[in-house]
């Protein structure tokens, strides 16, 4: 009987198929490409750093130093802390100027310039830093109550 010839053939058909199943099933977690997903509250965030004038800066009195002064080693290769240019300008006294750069105010000029370096350019320099669009604002405020403290 032919018929009982065949039966063990699509049972072992079957079998077959639920193994490549069985490792189609290992491999398709890793060629998944993996996702980063942001805090969903990023985009909303970087709205009040937009081109338009920040109404309501955060108060770098908020800043810890101490913190921003650690943070500053990602500006150090471009910034002094003195009067002297190294890429961009030297940031001693950047507080006291930073509110008579633009119509922000010192805090919201600085914020501008870590989150969006490219908005406003200091006379004589090019747009060569990059935006620090990604650091919380908690860094940001930290960095500025260094920038602070620079005289
Ligand atoms: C790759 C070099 C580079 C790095 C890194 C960099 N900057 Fe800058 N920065 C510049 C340049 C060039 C300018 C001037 C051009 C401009 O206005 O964007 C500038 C301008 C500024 C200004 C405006 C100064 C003024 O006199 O108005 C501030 C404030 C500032 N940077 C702060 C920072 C801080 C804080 C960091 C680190 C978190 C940083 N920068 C990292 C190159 C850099």
């Amino acid at each position: 009987m032919p018929g009982k010839r065949v039966y063990p053939l699509i049972l072992a058909l079957i079998a077959a198929m639920f193994v490549i199943a069985a490792c189609e099933e290992e491999v398709i977690p890793t060629q998944e490409p993996v996702e980063f997903h942001p805090t969903a509250a990023a985009p909303v965030e970087r709205l009040g750093y937009s081109s338009e004038p920040v109404a309501e800066a955060p108060d770098s009195a908020e800043g810890d130093a101490a913190n921003g002064e650690a943070l500053f080693s990602n500006c150090s290769a471009c910034h002094s802390t003195g009067d002297n240019t190294v890429v961009g300008p030297g940031l001693a006294g950047i507080y006291d100027r930073a509110g008579s750069r633009t119509s922000l105010d010192a805090d919201g000029y600085l914020v501008q310039s870590i989150r969006e370096p490219g908005v406003y350019i200091v006379d004589g320099f090019a747009a060569l830093m990059p935006a620090f669009d990604q650091w919380s604002d908690q860094d940001v405020q930290d960095v500025i109550a260094y920038l602070k403290t620079l005289n």
